[in-house]
């Protein structure tokens, strides 16, 4: 990459994370954001060079910022760009007419029982041909990316067959080369047992392990390999076989786990040594324990909670609990239709109480480290890739302050202005 090279000028707050690439934040730690006052940023080919005061900076850049474009921060607040690491991003249609049979009283369990939910998105996807899929999904990218978000996980799990599950993933990874966000895969074909294995569910299972997973290896089309693990879907048992066959072809095991009822799946997290275990509702004491000893990332959704008027998950015990805690929008047709991260991070702090800084910290460096890219992403540092957002509020609790609306000015991926608002 080359062409000319970024300063990022004096921010009133420049939130570095400085010093967390190797591991998640955890306890106290998550809310040390290393901020730098009145800070700036020197950028060359994509690569963040160098990080301090306006003062230092320009310093050691000497001469040379006079070839450099300028971003002025003057007044507002400068992020590590976000990241949104639980996403199903690659999906056709949508299901309104769910959400309103929920005002009336019926469960998202029992509609997907009777054939709708994920089952619902399913039939829309499989009818989706690539171009349509990706048309769909890409829109919504474009909206993550007016959000502040410069990298999201996608899921598959629409498919649930190996033809639809590689559309999907191919979708995905061809909105990451397209798209200035950056998409990181995750295989999810064990994402709903399809209608016609609903009597013969081992079956299914045996076609997740033997052809789906070995196929989206071959193809690299995937990082992860996650489960819905849930009574009604899929057993820990079942679980745990399919993320131990997706670990012998070299896929890094997630969990959708303990979302609806306590099932175990925060401890299965733990025993099979997952990279983060996500919802986690209503994980247990035990399991809370236990990923935290295992170094588990905790991704917690609490726009599914808010949209399926649920109980939140304990976001303050987690982290108390010395669990590394990220947060994200799940952004999925079902059960949280949204590309809004920063209403995440509002939710965050008012229903799961969790503070400012523990927010940010969810949905940047934990969050990168949830898709193991915290060593690239995630925080300011020098080496890193130069992702990053300005911010029109002066200090960083004004992201959660004045709620509910985009603060996002302008948005830097890989060292380019991607995004400006007018
Ligand atoms: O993470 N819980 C399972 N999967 C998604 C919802 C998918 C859907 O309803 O379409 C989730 O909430
Ligand atoms: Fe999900």
């Amino acid at each position: 990459m080359s062409g000319k090279p970024l300063l990022i000028q004096k921010a009133a707050q420049l939130v570095t994370l400085k010093g967390s690439s190797t591991a998640p934040l955890r306890g106290k730690a998550m809310e040390d954001l290393h901020i730098i006052e009145d800070g700036s940023v020197w950028v060359e080919d994509g690569i963040i060079r160098s990080v301090g005061t306006d003062a230092q900076v320009r310093e050691q850049v000497g001469s040379r910022l006079e070839e450099a474009e300028v971003v002025d921060a003057a007044g507002r607040l400068v992020t590590p760009g976000l990241v949104d690491p639980h996403t199903h991003l690659v999906f056709a249609g949508s299901r309104e007419n769910e959400f309103e049979m929920r005002l009336q009283g019926a469960t998202y369990m029992e509609i997907m029982e009777a054939g709708g939910g994920i089952h619902a998105t399913t039939s829309a996807t499989r009818q989706a041909d690539e171009e349509q899929l990706y048309q769909e999904s890409r829109r919504r990218l474009d909206q993550f990316l007016r959000h502040g978000v410069t990298t999201v996980e996608a899921k598959s799990g629409y498919g649930l067959s190996l033809e639809h599950e590689l559309k999907q993933l191919k979708v995905a990874q061809k909105l990451n080369r397209d798209h200035p966000v950056n998409v990181v895969s995750t295989f999810m074909g064990a994402h709903a047992i399809p209608a016609a294995y609903k009597e013969r569910p081992d079956e299914f299972v045996e076609q997740v392990i033997r052809e789906m997973i070995p196929e989206v290896a071959r193809r690299k089309l995937a990082e992860f390999n996650d489960v819905f693990c849930e009574r009604g879907v899929f057993t820990p048992d079942q679980s745990r076989r399919i993320l131990e066959a997706g670990k012998e072809y070299g896929l890094a095991p997630k969990i959708h786990a303990d979302e609806i009822e306590p099932y175990g799946g925060a401890e299965l997290a733990a025993q099979v040594g997952a990279v983060s275990a996500d919802h986690l509702l209503k994980a247990s004491d035990e399991g809370i324990r236990a990923m935290a000893e295992a170094g588990v990332v905790a991704v917690l959704l609490p726009g599914t909670a808010f949209f399926l008027m649920a109980e939140m998950a304990d976001g303050r015990k987690m982290v108390d609990a010395g669990v590394p805690v990220a947060l994200s929008t799940d952004c999925n047709p079902g059960s949280s239709p949204t590309i809004s991260l920063p209403l995440i991070m509002n939710l965050g702090c008012l229903k799961m109480g969790m503070t400012p800084a523990e927010v940010l910290t969810a949905t940047t460096i934990n969050a990168a480290h949830a898709i193991r890219r915290g060593h690239e992403i995630g925080s300011l540092e020098a080496g890193k890739k130069a992702d990053l957002v300005v911010f029109d509020v002066p200090n960083y609790m004004g992201l959660q302050y004045h709620y509910g609306s985009n603060h996002t000015r302008t948005v830097i991926k890989d060292g380019k202005v991607v995004y400006e608002r007018d």
